[in-house]
């Protein structure tokens, strides 16, 4: 009786295993796209700015909340040098009517380099979304 229930439970072992391959490269693959936005080295340094700064209050990354989400700003401009140094102008200037009538708060404090960097780190996050 011992045995049977033992073979069962080797069989329940193998076959619970088994289930969880899919699964398991799924994880692998996400992870992997995932590293590639982050291998690129915009990803960190501007990441490390915009926490540091007050962006993540009004920006979520896919959620929009009292700004747009990051994933969105991303999907709406192509990153290109124009739009990276339109964008930073708008992070230190400010502005409304893009996305509605809240208006963006203006970031005097941000050098124009930390700003560009910002806005590269944003724009790259449009390939998780897709
Ligand atoms: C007080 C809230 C608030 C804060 C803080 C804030 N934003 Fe925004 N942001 C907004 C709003 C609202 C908009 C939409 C403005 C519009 O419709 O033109 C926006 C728009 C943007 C856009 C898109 C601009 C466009 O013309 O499409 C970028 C890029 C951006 N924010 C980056 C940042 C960064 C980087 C920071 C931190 C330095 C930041 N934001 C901090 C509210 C905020």
């Amino acid at each position: 009786m011992k045995k049977i229930s033992l073979i069962v439970s080797i069989a329940f072992f193998l076959a619970a295993c088994g289930g969880n391959e899919p699964a398991k490269t799924e994880a692998t693959e996400e992870k992997k796209s995932e590293t590639s936005i982050m291998d690129n080295p915009d990803y960190d340094k501007g990441l490390n700015l915009v926490a540091k700064s007050d962006c993540f209050t009004c920006h979520k990354l896919r959620e929009a909340s009292t700004g747009p989400s990051y994933g969105d700003v991303a999907k709406k401009y192509e990153n290109t040098d124009a739009n990276v140094e339109m964008l930073a102008d708008k992070v230190i200037k400010g502005g409304q009517g893009v996305w509605g009538q809240i208006p963006m708060a203006a970031h005097p404090q941000v050098s124009k380099d930390d700003a560009k960097q910002m806005v590269k780190y944003i724009l790259l996050l449009k390939e998780e979304t897709k």
